[in-house]
């Protein structure tokens, strides 16, 4: 019999234990065995739970327990995660984790522990929940050269975008209640600010392009700019606010990578993407673009992940299945400000008919102007040609001495 230990009983380890549980014996039967939970570690109290007398308190006493073969590490954040994780392994302990900040920032440190103990380290559930994505990459797509991947990474704030586009919600009520449904992080920052799916497009660029990519290094924005008077002028470009993750290769093996708030036009297939489900879509060279689709956050959801990798690593035990990348440098990432792309801006000006000319001179005749029912006479909003950062930058500098830049989006092509 396998026993397994998991970590943290918040809302994707009750989750965890809850669908482990429902579905144990088919669980076995994939597995090969028969499994049990001896162990819950939390530092709360739980008396009245059916699992009651699981709970522990002390680390130690799973990492010291031989008969436990599987940690399942559903905590969150880095400390005290990452020496449970890395103690576990060195243990000969095979891991699985939904914890995107701990594979993020120690990836490539612990996929190298676990080849050296020849046990398992797997983190499908750190990505997208309970979305096949992780697994899908490392096998099924493995014949392919990834050269793009792009995807709406983070639940809460693709909640809150619909809710605002759909709606015409604010943002404050809508993030309350992704909140109160479960799908934000403890520090709902780590969402709406986007660092959230930062973590997680630097899980799915290192996988791809096989380097760690730390996320230091990635450029990211998250949504609190976003208005709904953007909301209204991107409609009438037939298009949607996305907060989009992507990482592309460049020239000289080098690649760019950014998370920020994107007009995706209404024939991409992100576009459609709402509430808390999220999208990833991986552009092979064999394949072309294909688009793996689900819910991205949420207590059962995420559970289904961390179960299916529980049931791999036993499946695996002897073995060591976890996919690599190579610990890197940062200069394996393009500086941003060379990043080329189509930008969406709106401003206000006293006088508006000079900013308009001013905004021809400067961004040439490639220039979109759009429009909105509630426009107000002194804005304007308009589709620039492809640029770099560093010259958008620039022609927004020379524009502001006519003009005050309310919002700039940049515009993305999946
Ligand atoms: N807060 C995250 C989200 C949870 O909203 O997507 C899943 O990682």
């Amino acid at each position: 019999m396998a026993k397994i230990a998991v970590l943290g009983y918040g809302v994707v380890g009750s989750g965890t234990v809850e669908v482990f549980y429902r579905n144990k014996e088919n669980l076995e039967k994939k597995a090969g065995e028969q499994l049990d939970i001896k162990y819950i570690l939390d530092v709360r109290d739980f008396p009245d739970s059916p699992y009651a007398d699981k709970f522990v308190k002390d680390f130690n006493v799973i990492l010291n327990d031989p008969e436990v073969s599987v940690v399942s590490e559903v905590i969150g954040g880095i400390k005290p995660a990452y020496d449970f994780v890395k103690s576990a392994l060195l243990a000969g302990k095979s891991v699985v984790t939904s914890n995107k900040e701990l594979v993020a920032a120690k990836g490539a440190e612990l996929l190298k522990i676990a080849k050296e103990k020849n046990v398992n380290f797997f983190f499908e559930a750190s990505v997208g929940g309970g979305i096949p994505i992780i697994k899908p990459i490392h096998t099924c797509l493995e014949a392919n050269e990834i050269d793009d991947i792009a995807g709406i990474l983070n639940g809460t704030t693709n909640f809150i975008l619909t809710k605002m586009i759909r709606d015409g919600m604010g943002f404050d009520e809508a993030l309350k209640t992704a909140q109160e449904l479960g799908y934000a992080e403890r520090n709902p920052a780590a969402d709406v600010e986007g660092t959230d799916a930062c973590r997680k497009i630097c899980i799915l660029a290192s996988l791809v392009f096989g380097k760690h990519v730390y996320p230091e290094s990635v450029h990211t924005e998250g949504i609190t700019k976003v208005t709904l008077e953007d909301v209204e002028y991107i409609d009438s470009y037939d298009a949607k606010i996305k907060l989009i993750g992507c990482a592309k290769r460049s020239e000289g093996d080098k690649i760019f990578i950014g998370v920020f708030p994107a007009v995706i036009r209404n024939e991409s297939q992100l576009s459609g993407v709402n509430d808390v489900f999220n999208a990833i879509l991986v552009r092979g060279d064999a394949t072309g673009d294909v688009v793996f689709y689900g819910k991205g956050a949420g207590k059962l959801p995420t559970a289904s992940a961390v179960v299916s990798d529980i049931v791999s690593a036993v499946k695996h035990a002897g073995t060591s299945r976890s996919l690599t990348w190579k610990d890197s440098e940062q200069s394996f990432v393009r500086p941003f400000e060379e990043f080329r792309c189509a930008n969406y801006i709106r401003l206000c000006a006293d006088n508006i008919k000079a900013a308009k000319d001013k905004a021809g001179e400067i961004f040439g005749d490639k220039i979109e102007f759009l429009s909105s029912k509630k426009q107000h006479d002194n804005e304007l909003a308009f589709i620039t040609d492809v640029m770099t950062e560093k010259e958008t930058l620039n022609a927004c500098e020379k524009l502001s001495e006519n003009a005050k830049i309310l919002g700039r989006i940049r515009v993305l092509d999946y």
